[in-house]
């Protein structure tokens, strides 16, 4: 792909570049608990956001989408703003870079990606990470932190593109590194990395199609249920909140927002276990905890939708170890923890059933667990 956007670049602006990418993500265990301050345990995967760039002499960005065949240019005032969305990421990153006391100057670039959109699979994080680190390479030498780098994209998801995320998509595709899962706390910022060699089992996405697309989504008003309840509870976020604090505001607050804080809770501790049991080899624990952040994403937290139950249940049937949807919902994909000798039956039984059921087949998506943000080098 390098030597392609390369190419790409030249043509149109007649200038070398240089070339940044960056990664999408997956998650295996800790859904809608980043903004909670609780865990999650993501990793990069092996589909990326490359960005070709050089400076221009200007105070103009001037951007081109390879995959949309779309271009725009704006300035970097908060007055230049682009109407269109997808610049809008880019012109996020460059202002959250300034906000912060960065230096950003105009720039050509040309970008393009395999990680699938509207997936589940943060191709927007991989995107405003690529440049986030981009202009710290370029602009900055290197002295803007990788959280930092993380903020940023997050702060452009908040600032100019409505939607109101955690850190962890922007965590994941900035500090992912290969073979590894990372545990963090989104309270404290700690971190860990687990290596991840699940023997003789396999990773695979089944893709439902269902558009997911977290703008103007519900999303925003599953964070402020989270919020709610947390200030019922008198703590800061609903990592502070236990179930039986829970039962004692059981009438102070919403059902709908007691369902909500029940799965954060359940939620919370589940990433740990998953954690303990990956310690311990013992995959039928992984998958178990999978299943029921499903069922708790499904019925308390309500982001799954009819077709993702579907393939979670063909999962059941086929003697998947664990399954779930992943991501913030409302479509996208699920995540399938499955052992090799199983594998080949449950992807031609979900495409299967899935085709007879919605007149089309899941895209089948195998992963690698891989770096995150980087400069490409040949
Ligand atoms: C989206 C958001 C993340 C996180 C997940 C749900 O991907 O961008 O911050 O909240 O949903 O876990």
């Amino acid at each position: 792909m390098k030597e392609k956007i390369q190419e790409i670049f030249k043509q149109r602006f007649g200038t070398d570049s240089v070339v940044y990418a960056s990664a999408g993500r997956i998650n295996l265990i800790g859904e809608h608990t980043d903004y909670n301050g609780g865990f999650v345990f993501p990793g990069a995967i092996d589909k990326y956001i490359m960005a070709a760039i050089n400076i221009n002499g200007t105070g103009k960005v001037r951007v081109y989408s390879m995959d949309m065949d779309a271009y725009c240019e704006f300035g970097l005032n908060e007055e230049d703003a682009p109407q269109e969305q997808w610049a809008r990421y880019i012109f996020g990153v460059c202002r959250e870079t300034i906000k912060r006391g960065g230096t950003v100057k105009g720039f050509d670039t040309v970008f393009a990606g395999n990680v699938p959109l509207g997936a589940g699979l943060s191709s927007s994080a991989a995107l405003e990470s690529c440049f986030a680190f981009a202009l710290n390479d370029m602009f900055n030498e290197n002295k803007i932190d990788k959280f930092e780098l993380a903020k940023i994209g997050q702060s452009t998801e908040h600032n100019y593109c409505g939607v109101n995320c955690g850190i962890m998509d922007q965590f994941a595709s900035v500090f992912g590194k290969k073979d590894c899962l990372m545990r963090l706390d989104c309270r404290s910022l700690e971190h860990e990395y687990f290596p991840f060699h699940p023997e003789g089992y396999r990773l695979v996405l089944l893709n439902s199609k269902v558009k997911h697309e977290l703008v103007d989504s519900p999303y925003n008003k599953r964070r402020e249920s989270c919020e709610r309840v947390a200030a019922t509870l008198g703590v800061e976020t609903l990592r502070d909140a236990s179930y039986t604090m829970l039962a004692d505001v059981r009438d102070k607050v919403s059902d709908e927002d007691y369902r909500r804080a029940r799965y954060v809770i359940g939620e919370k501790q589940r990433v740990l276990d998953v954690c303990d049991a990956l310690e311990r080899g013992d995959y039928e624990t992984v998958g178990r905890c999978m299943y029921e952040t499903h069922d708790g994403l499904s019925r308390d937290y309500e982001v799954s939708c009819e077709e993702l139950d579907y393939l979670n249940d063909v999962a059941r049937e086929c003697g998947v170890t664990g399954s779930r949807i992943m991501g913030g919902g409302f479509g996208g994909c699920t995540i399938n923890l499955v052992k090799e000798d199983r594998y080949d039956n449950f992807i031609a039984t979900a495409k299967e059933k899935f085709n007879a059921k919605y007149g089309h087949e899941p895209e089948v998506i195998n992963v690698i667990i891989s770096d995150g943000a980087h400069k490409v080098v040949d």
